[in-house]
């Protein structure tokens, strides 16, 4: 597939089949994050594949924060904000959480190494795309708890940046709209 193409067809995709993804895609998905641009070439990216009954660990994790945040059990929504969230890992087969460990390099700076990461998430979802596998980019306040990081044994300055769910779906969804370029370019050019 053309890579322009690719960049504006690919859609976030979040109705998936159970059916699971092998291991030999898993890794090509991963493999390409790993191609990203990186400063000083640190390599900031690290992969945590979440699947089958693995799933189970997550969505405690997901559930401990939900209950430490003050929620009130007893009311309608609470239960339901708590049932939400202990339910996210179990909308896909393949779950990659993708983590920034920052470099204790003085020269590195923190917001390159998250930059990297970032590249490299999007090389993951297009690829998974050109592999015919749909994907869902998601964060959510779970993302970015502390109690997460500790789950993936990440340390304080880490960061955990993507929770990409992964499936084979049949689901086709419409393209956002999208501002002219005009709007947000500004040629600097005399
Ligand atoms: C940093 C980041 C975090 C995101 N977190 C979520 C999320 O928690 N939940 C969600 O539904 N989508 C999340 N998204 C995906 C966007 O909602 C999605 O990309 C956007 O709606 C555009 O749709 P498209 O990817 O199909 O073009 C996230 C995207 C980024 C870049």
């Amino acid at each position: 597939m053309d890579i322009f193409e690719a960049i504006k067809t690919r859609r976030s995709i979040g109705k998936v089949k159970d059916q699971m993804i092998s291991k030999e895609l898993i890794e090509k998905i991963i493999e390409a994050g790993t191609w990203a641009p990186n400063r000083y070439l640190t390599e900031p990216w690290r992969f945590f594949v979440i699947s089958g009954e693995g799933r189970n660990k997550l969505s405690k994790v997901m559930e401990n924060i939900v209950l430490d945040s003050g929620i009130d059990l007893e009311s309608k929504e609470g239960k339901a904000k708590l049932d939400k969230e202990k339910n996210k890992p179990f909308r896909a087969p393949v779950i990659i959480a993708v983590a920034a460990e920052v470099s204790d390099n003085k020269k590195v700076l923190k917001i390159e190494e998250l930059g990297a990461v970032y590249a490299a998430i999007q090389n993951m979802l297009l690829t998974a795309f050109g592999l015919g596998i749909a994907s869902y980019w998601k964060t959510g306040n779970a993302c970015y708890d502390p109690k997460m990081k500790e789950f993936f044994n990440l340390k304080e300055n880490d960061e955990v940046l993507a929770f990409i769910y992964l499936g084979y779906s049949d689901f086709e969804k419409n393209p956002p709209h999208k501002k002219p370029i005009t709007e947000l370019v500004k040629w600097i050019d005399k």
